[in-house]
C-alpha cells in the first residue's frame, strides 16, 4: 500500500482543520462509553489515537501503509500502531469493547469493506461497539462540502476516487453493514451533512 507514501507526512496538517471536530466528537463518544480495550482499524496517522492518550484512553490501531504508520510512531506523543491488513486481522475471536474506523470504507473496494466489517464483528466482544465514521452525502448535503470532499477524493487519485463514487453509488455505509452483525444506536452527522458519526452495537 504505497499510495499515502507522499501525503503521508503532510496527511494530518493537510486535513486537520477539517478533523478537528470530528476527532473530538469520537473522543466524547468513548468518554461516554468507557469501553475496555479498543482498536482504531485503519487508523493511518495514529490521530484520533494520540487525541484518545493525550485523554487518559489507551486504545490500539492497525494500518497497512508503512508510511502512515511511521507518522504514528513519530513526535513527542507517539501511539500504538501495528502494520495488519485490516480483511484479515491478527486478533482473537471477542477481543476488543470497540472498534473504531474513520474514514477508510469508502476508499476500499466494496468487497473488501464489507471483509472489514466481518473482520471486526470477529473481534468484537458480545455486544461490543462499532464506531464509524464516513462520507454520507446526501443532495441535501451542503454543496460547498460536496464540492470540496468531491475535489479531495479525485486528488486522492483515480482508484481512490473510483472507490468512493462507487461507496456513494451504492448507498454508503447503511448498505455496508450486515443488519445481522451490527445494530445502528446513533447517528450523528457533521460538515453540513456530509459526514456520518455512527454509532453500531454487535448483535450476535
Ligand atoms: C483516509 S485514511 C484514514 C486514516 C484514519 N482512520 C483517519 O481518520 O485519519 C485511510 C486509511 O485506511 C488504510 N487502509 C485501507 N485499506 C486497509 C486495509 N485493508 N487494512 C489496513 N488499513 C487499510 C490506509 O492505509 C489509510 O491509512
Amino acid at each position: 500500500m504505497n499510495e499515502y507514501k507522499t501525503i503521508a507526512p503532510f496527511y494530518d496538517w493537510i486535513l486537520y482543520p477539517f478533523m478537528r471536530g470530528i476527532r473530538r466528537n469520537v473522543l466524547e463518544i468513548v468518554q461516554y462509553l468507557k469501553p475496555g480495550r479498543i482498536v482504531d482499524v485503519c487508523c493511518g496517522t495514529g490521530d484520533q489515537l494520540r487525541l484518545l492518550q493525550q485523554n487518559g484512553i489507551k486504545a490500539l490501531g492497525i494500518d497497512l501503509s508503512a508510511a502512515m504508520l511511521k507518522v504514528a510512531a513519530k513526535g513527542a506523543n507517539p501511539v500504538m500502531c501495528f502494520r495488519q491488513d485490516a480483511t484479515a486481522m491478527a486478533f482473537r475471536d471477542r477481543s476488543f469493547n470497540l472498534a473504531i474506523v474513520a474514514f477508510a470504507l469508502h476508499e476500499t473496494e466494496w468487497e473488501k469493506a464489507r471483509l472489514i466489517l466481518q473482520e471486526i464483528h470477529r473481534i468484537l466482544k458480545p455486544a461490543g461497539k462499532l464506531l464509524v465514521v464516513d462520507y454520507a452525502l446526501k443532495q441535501n448535503s451542503g454543496s460547498i462540502a460536496r464540492s470540496v470532499i468531491h475535489m479531495v477524493e479525485f486528488l486522492a487519485g483515480q482508484q481512490h476516487f473510483k472507490s468512493f463514487l462507487r461507496y456513494n453509488r451504492k448507498g454508503g455505509l447503511m448498505k455496508l453493514v450486515d443488519p445481522d452483525h451490527f445494530t445502528c444506536l446513533q447517528n450523528r452527522h457533521r460538515a453540513f451533512d456530509s459526514i456520518a458519526v455512527r454509532l453500531f452495537q454487535k448483535v450476535k
